[in-house]
């Protein structure tokens, strides 16, 4: 690949999809891109370019969905599932006793296990959330992996990996060598195509957003960005959940810790009310424990 073509998908990347792509990795365009070009009928990077310069959009879309990292597995990292379980959805349960409904959001959801353990987390609740109204909302840049996401078909590779084999017993269903997840599950989550790049505030607001293990790909002006609007689709009380490798600390002061529970952040609600959000913010989760 010549300088001239990598720096052209560098910037394309970098303005589409937020990928910030160090002057190094011209192998990893190169193994991504290469197999896409030959699949589109031309002979190499070089054409491809040509081809995207030429104003070829549905290519464009393949490329930057070629890009896109989207590794994932069943309750990966698993402390912050246990949280959920554990602290998070009881406080929100008291908290949203009276208006009886929650909305949770998986914001890079890949090919759905995220949003998936955070429906079988809920399910786990049992007979609390009957007459609740509860929302979970799934979203990703890739049309592909939500495509995948949606049907709910996982092999056996993908179920042996972070998923307890009680809950596999549970939610599945063996068809062959794979593993349909049944409907109850399934229709818990709805599936959006969405660009965190581009406006979100159509989703509304939200008492739990997971946006795990995608910003780490965001250069430092992005994630701030991302940050400051994620921020006002949250509620007071609620809470963010980062990746393991992810935090908010020493780039953005829209939100903030909550002490010992490692990549769970809430709203900055004293900076949003010195900036005249809200005059009466309701309390942080008590539960949790906010620094
Ligand atoms: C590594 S996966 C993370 C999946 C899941 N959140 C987890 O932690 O296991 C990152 C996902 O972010 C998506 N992604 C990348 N750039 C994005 C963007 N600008 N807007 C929305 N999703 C994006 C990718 O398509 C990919 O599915």
């Amino acid at each position: 690949m010549t300088p001239l073509d990598y720096e052209f998908l560098r910037k394309l990347l970098k303005e589409r999809s937020g990928l910030d792509l160090s002057s190094d990795k011209q192998y990893l365009v190169e193994s991504r891109l290469i197999p896409l070009a030959r699949r589109a009928g031309l002979p190499g990077i070089a054409e491809l370019v040509a081809k995207i310069k030429g104003g070829s959009d549905a290519l464009t879309a393949e490329v930057v969905e070629a890009m896109t990292t989207n590794e994932t597995f069943f309750f990966r990292d698993k402390i912050p599932f246990d949280h959920l379980r554990e602290t998070v959805l009881p406080a929100l349960l008291k908290a949203r006793a009276s208006r009886r409904s929650l909305r949770i959001w998986s914001a890079a959801s890949a090919t759905g296990q995220e949003p998936y353990s955070i429906a079988m987390c809920l399910k786990q609740m049992g007979a609390v959330l009957t007459g609740w109204r509860v929302e979970i909302v799934a979203t990703d840049l890739s049309q592909s992996v939500l495509e995948k996401a949606k049907a709910g078909i996982f092999s056996q590779f993908e179920v042996q990996r972070g998923l307890p084999i009680q809950m596999l017993v549970k939610h599945f269903t063996q068809v062959g060598e794979l593993w349909h997840l049944n409907a109850d599950i399934r229709s818990m989550v709805q599936h959006r195509q969405l660009n965190l790049l581009q406006d979100f505030s159509h989703l509304g607001t939200f008492d739990v957003i997971f946006c795990r293990n995608v910003l780490i790909y965001f250069d430092q002006d992005t994630k701030v960005g991302i940050f400051e609007r994620l921020s006002r689709m949250i509620e007071p009380d609620g809470v963010l959940v980062l990746g393991a490798a992810e935090s908010v600390v020493g780039i953005s002061d829209a939100f903030k810790p909550y002490a010992e529970r490692r990549g769970l952040y809430r709203v900055n609600t004293e900076r949003a009310a010195r900036a005249g959000v809200s005059a009466s913010m309701p309390q942080v989760l008590k539960l949790v424990g906010a620094r």
